[in-house]
C-alpha cells in the first residue's frame, strides 16, 4: 500500500517521520497564507498544514506526503491531537461534490436523506463507530462458541414457513409455477433438525425474514445470535447464555457484570412492572391497592366489579405539561382516566388527592414508603389491561424525569411464560412462544385442557427494557407435541402439510435439547446508545419498510412475471 500510516495513528512519537496518508477532506480552514486541513478515514482524523494555495474541497479523496510536526495548540478530543502533518506534495485521488447533508456526528438533515445517501451517512464517525461495534461483538461470539464446542452451520435461505408469529416473505418459484419459498423468521425448525441429526452444539449468525410493523427496535430484516444444545436444559442454555453476554459487554463496553442474572416469573415481571420486558434501570414498582379502597366514597373507584386498581408513586411533583403527557400515554394503552394524586408538605391534592380520606392517605404513605413530595398515578382497569397501562407509564415516568441511567446495563430472565395467548383477531388461542415449546413439567397433564394457566418452559432475556433474546425446551415426545398443535387449532392434516416433514423426524430418536436466539441488532443498539435499531444496520429499511437508496420494494419487469406466471390485477 503507498500510505504509511492511517489518519488515527499518528502521535507526539511520530515527531520527524516522513509519512503518505491517505483520506478525505473533512474541513478546510485558511489562516494567511497557510492552509489547514482535517483528513478523514476510518480510523480517525489528522490535520495537516498546507502553506501553497490548494485546489480541494470537503470530501474530495486526497493523498498528501509530508513530515510530523509537533502541534502548537494541542487538541486532546482527538488521539493524533499533538501532531499535524506538513505537507509537501498533496494529489487529488478523486473529487466530490457538494454532499447533500454535512458529513459530521450532529448532522442536521432528516433521517430518509440520511438512508437515501447512506454510504456518506456510513463515514459518518458515529455510524463507522457502530458498524465497527457490530464486527467486535460478532467476533467475541464466533470466538466464544468455537471455545466451548459449539459449531456453525448455516440453514437455507428457502425454505417453508415457520410458526414464528408474524407474517412470511415468500418468494416465488419460477421452475414450479405458482409454489413459494417462504424466508425463515428464524431457524427454528431446521436447528431442532441438527439435534436429531447428532450434531451436539450448534450456533449460527444469521438473518431472519418477518413481515411484521416496524418499531425503533423492529426491521423486517434482522440478524440473531441461534444457538441450539442436545442433551440440555433450559439451565443448560441459560448458563451459556449469560456466560456470553458477559463477554461480549466486557469486549464491547469494558462492563463487567457477573453470572447469576436475576430471574423473575412472567408473572412477577406483569405485577411489579406490568410488562415482560422491564426496564430494571430504576424502580416505580407497581402496586395493587383496590383492597385500600374498598369503603371509599371517590367516584372512580366504586363500583369496580371485576376492575382493580394498580398505582405507582413518582418521587416529583408532576407538572401539568407532563400530566397532559401521560394522560396521552394512559389512552393510548387503552385507559381513558388517569387518577394522580400530589403529596406536599403533608397535604394532598389531584384528582385524586383531594378526595382522600385519613385512612387512604396513612394507607398510601404506607404503601409506597412516600418520605418527600411525590404523585401517585392510578389506573382502574381489568388487571391485565391495567397493568398494561401502568407498564407503559412507568416508562414514561423515566423517559420524562431521566430515570434510566444510560452507563448501566440490567439484564435479567423472565421465565416461566404462559404457553398461550389469545389472540383477539383469530378469537383462539395461539403458542405464546411457537408451538415446539415444552410446558413446563407440573403442566404436563392439563396444558391443552386448562390453557390459560398453562405455563411454557421458555425464557427471555431482557436488557434496558428491550427483549434482547428468547428460547425454550423444545418438545420431543410426539404425543405432547400432536396435543399441542390440536390445541391451537391446527388439524392432522394441516399439521402433515405444513409441519410433517419435521414432526416425522421426531420419529427416529431425538435427544431431549433447548435453545435461544439472541436479537444482535437491539443488543449493538443498546450498547452503543442507538436511537434507533437502523442506526447499528448498515443498509436499514425506514419505518414503511423501504430502502430509501435503492427504493426497494420497487415494481419489476412484467416479462418477470410472466415467467412466473404471476399477474397484477
Ligand atoms: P424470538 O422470536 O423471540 O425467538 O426472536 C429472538 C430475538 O430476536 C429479536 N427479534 C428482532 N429484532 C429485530 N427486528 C425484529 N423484527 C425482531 N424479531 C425478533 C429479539 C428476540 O428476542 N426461534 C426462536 C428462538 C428459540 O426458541 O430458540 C426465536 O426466533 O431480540
Amino acid at each position: 500500500m503507498r500510505r504509511t500510516h492511517t489518519c488515527g495513528e499518528l502521535n507526539s512519537k511520530s515527531v520527524n517521520k516522513e509519512v503518505v496518508l491517505q483520506g478525505w477532506v473533512s474541513k478546510v480552514r485558511k489562516m494567511g497564507a497557510m492552509n489547514f486541513i482535517d483528513l478523514r478515514d476510518q480510523y480517525g482524523i489528522t490535520q495537516l498544514i498546507i502553506k501553497d494555495s490548494i485546489e480541494v474541497k470537503t470530501e474530495y479523496v486526497i493523498e498528501v506526503e509530508g513530515k510530523v510536526i509537533k502541534r502548537k495548540s494541542i487538541n486532546n478530543n482527538i488521539s493524533t491531537g499533538e501532531i499535524e502533518v506538513e505537507v509537501m506534495k498533496i494529489t487529488i485521488i478523486n473529487k466530490s461534490e457538494l454532499t447533500p447533508f454535512e458529513i459530521k456526528d450532529d448532522v442536521q438533515t432528516s433521517d430518509d436523506t440520511r438512508m437515501k445517501y447512506r454510504y456518506l451517512d456510513i463515514r459518518r464517525p458515529s455510524i463507522t463507530n457502530n458498524l465497527i461495534l457490530r464486527s467486535k461483538m460478532n467476533n467475541v461470539i464466533r470466538n466464544y462458541f468455537v471455545k466451548n464446542n459449539f459449531i456453525e452451520i448455516e440453514t437455507p435461505i428457502f425454505g417453508k414457513s415457520t410458526p414464528e408469529g408474524a407474517r412470511d416473505f415468500l418468494v416465488p418459484s419460477r421452475v414450479n409455477k405458482h409454489h413459494f419459498y417462504a424466508l425463515p423468521q428464524s431457524p427454528q425448525l431446521y436447528k431442532q433438525l441438527f439435534m436429531i441429526g447428532g450434531i451436539d452444539r450448534y450456533f449460527q449468525i444469521v438473518k431472519c425474514f418477518r413481515d411484521e410493523d416496524l418499531r425503533i427496535d423492529r426491521q423486517p430484516e434482522f440478524t440473531q445470535l441461534d444457538m441450539e444444545m442436545s442433551f440440555a436444559k433450559k439451565e443448560d442454555v441459560m448458563e451459556v447464555i449469560e456466560e456470553l453476554l458477559i463477554e461480549i459487554l466486557n469486549e464491547v463496553k469494558g462492563v463487567k457484570l457477573t453470572k447469576g442474572f436475576k430471574q423473575i416469573s412472567w408473572d412477577e415481571a406483569i405485577d411489579k412492572y406490568g410488562i415482560d420486558k422491564p426496564d430494571l434501570r430504576f424502580g416505580l414498582e407497581i402496586k395493587t391497592i383496590t383492597e385500600m379502597f374498598k369503603n371509599t366514597e371517590i367516584p372512580l373507584f366504586t363500583k369496580l366489579d371485576k376492575k382493580v386498581i394498580r398505582a405507582i408513586s413518582v418521587d416529583e411533583l408532576v407538572g401539568k405539561k407532563e400530566l397532559e403527557k401521560l394522560t396521552e400515554t394512559a389512552k393510548q394503552n387503552g385507559t381513558n382516566i388517569l387518577g394522580f394524586a400530589k403529596f406536599d408538605n403533608n397535604t394532598w391534592s389531584g384528582s385524586i388527592g383531594g378526595k382522600l380520606n385519613e385512612s387512604e392517605k396513612d394507607g398510601l404513605v404506607k404503601t409506597f414508603g412516600i418520605k418527600k413530595s411525590s404523585t401517585i398515578l392510578f389506573v382502574v382497569d381489568e388487571y391485565y389491561k391495567a397493568s398494561k397501562v401502568m407498564g407503559a407509564l412507568r416508562n414514561e415516568v423515566a423517559k420524562l424525569y431521566n430515570l434510566a441511567d444510560s452507563t448501566k446495563f440490567e439484564l435479567l430472565w423472565v421465565v416461566d411464560f404462559p404457553l398461550y395467548e389469545y389472540s383477539e383477531e383469530d378469537k383462539r388461542f395461539v403458542a405464546a412462544h411457537h408451538p415446539f415449546t415444552m410446558p413446563r413439567e407440573e403442566y404436563l397433564e392439563t396444558f391443552d385442557k386448562d390453557m390459560v394457566n398453562a405455563k411454557a418452559a421458555a425464557y427471555d432475556i431482557v436488557m434496558n427494557g428491550f427483549e434482547i433474546g428468547g428460547g425454550s425446551q423444545r418438545i420431543t415426545d410426539k404425543d405432547i407435541q400432536s396435543r399441542m398443535f390440536k390445541s391451537v387449532g391446527l388439524s392432522e392434516q394441516q399439521v402433515k402439510n405444513n409441519f410433517g416433514w419435521f414432526v416425522d423426524a421426531y420419529n427416529y430418536g431425538a435427544p431431549y435439547h433447548a435453545g435461544l436466539a439472541l436479537g444482535l441488532d437491539r443488543i449493538i443498539m443498546i450498547l452503543t446508545g442507538a436511537e434507533n435499531i437502523r442506526d447499528v444496520i448498515a443498509f436499514p429499511k425506514n419505518s414503511s419498510g423501504i430502502d430509501m437508496m435503492n427504493n426497494s420494494p420497487s415494481k419489476v419487469d412484467e416479462s418477470q412475471l410472466n415467467e412466473l406466471n404471476i399477474k397484477l390485477k
